[in-house]
């Protein structure tokens, strides 16, 4: 599959480099020996970031402004988290440059109900793939389903106030894929031939309720933690302005749909990597400390 190609040598642009995958995908990079350049709007954010890597600053609402890390730049790992007006003219600019962009998207195209609830983020992913296909650059496409680190921001407040973690669709399915094993997938088909054109859909690899994976934490916590149930309305209610609206219907949208319903697992990670995606158990065992300090 692999094999040592002109990328090897040519820097990798991480874009969403402070975020929760481009950091992996830096740290992948690097110790793969291939040379990181990784963007941020933030310069001081720099110092949060391997040395090793060089930091430039840009933003992707402001296309000229990638120029500096584009030059010379061999591939492009994009994280789009930012508003869709300038996505064409980003991708553009991505295609004039660089050979070969891996897109962080998601599994819009699964026809598993978990994956088929409308909502903005699934029509900009697919907007993207678009932009990027038309413009004939090498190209792969990466499609996590949960990530598992969404349980911290769900759960780890209450869990460090308490035992009781209220929420809704205790009986919802997912298969929460490890952050590190899609960086590590990322940083495969970024550095190494024989991916292009790829399209992988990565999950973890067992369905698991959401009640079972609040048990999953508590286990790796040593602790009883109760799941109680919440109506999705009240959940709307105290989410409301925190998160994004079209975020929180999509997520009691998926949850809704996926009660009862085991949740789509394929083999992609172990396909790429050759090893087996990393087991939500062990996510939990590694993140324990995440649980019960900061934020
Ligand atoms: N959470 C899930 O379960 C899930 C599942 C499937 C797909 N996804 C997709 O994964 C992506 C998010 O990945 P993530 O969680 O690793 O990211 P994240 O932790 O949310 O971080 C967002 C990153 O985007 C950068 N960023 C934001 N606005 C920017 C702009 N205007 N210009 C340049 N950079 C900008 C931020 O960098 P600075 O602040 O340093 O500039 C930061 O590094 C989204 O597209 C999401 O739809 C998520």
């Amino acid at each position: 599959m692999g094999g040592v190609n002109q990328m090897d040598i040519l820097p990798v642009l991480v874009t969403g480099a402070t975020g929760r995958v481009g950091r992996v995908v830096i740290d992948q990079l690097l110790d793969a020996g291939v040379p990181v350049r990784a963007l941020t709007r933030r310069s001081e954010a720099a110092a949060t970031l391997p040395a090793k890597a060089e930091v430039f600053t840009g933003d992707l609402t402001v296309p000229e402004s990638l120029d500096p890390a584009l030059n010379g730049a061999g591939a492009v790992f994009l994280v789009w988290t930012a508003p869709p007006r300038t996505a064409e003219a980003v991708v553009e600019r991505l295609a004039a440059h660089v050979r070969r962009v891996v897109f962080l998207s998601s599994p819009h195209q699964t026809p598993h109900p978990f994956f088929q609830q409308p909502n903005p983020m699934a029509v900009l992913h697919a907007d993207i793939e678009r932009l990027i296909a038309a413009t004939g650059i090498e190209s792969t496409i990466i499609r996590p389903g949960m990530f598992a680190s969404n349980s911290l921001a769900w759960w780890a407040p209450a869990i460090r106030a308490g035992d009781v973690v209220r929420w809704p669709y205790s009986a919802a399915e997912s298969a929460p894929v490890d952050d590190r094993d899609i960086a590590a997938v990322a940083a495969r088909t970024l550095h190494q031939g024989g991916y292009v054109g790829g399209d992988y859909v990565l999950t973890g690899p067992e369905s698991l309720t959401l009640a079972a994976q609040v048990d999953v934490i508590a286990a790796a916590l040593g602790r009883r933690i109760a799941f109680e149930e919440m109506s999705p309305d009240e959940f709307r209610g105290l989410w409301e302005g925190t998160v994004p609206r079209p975020a929180i219907d999509m997520l009691l949208a998926a949850w809704s749909a996926a009660v009862g319903q085991p949740a789509y697992v394929t083999t992609a990670v172990a396909d790429v990597l050759g090893t087996a995606p990393r087991a939500f158990r062990q996510w939990a065992v590694d993140h324990a400390i995440a649980f019960t300090k900061g934020s």
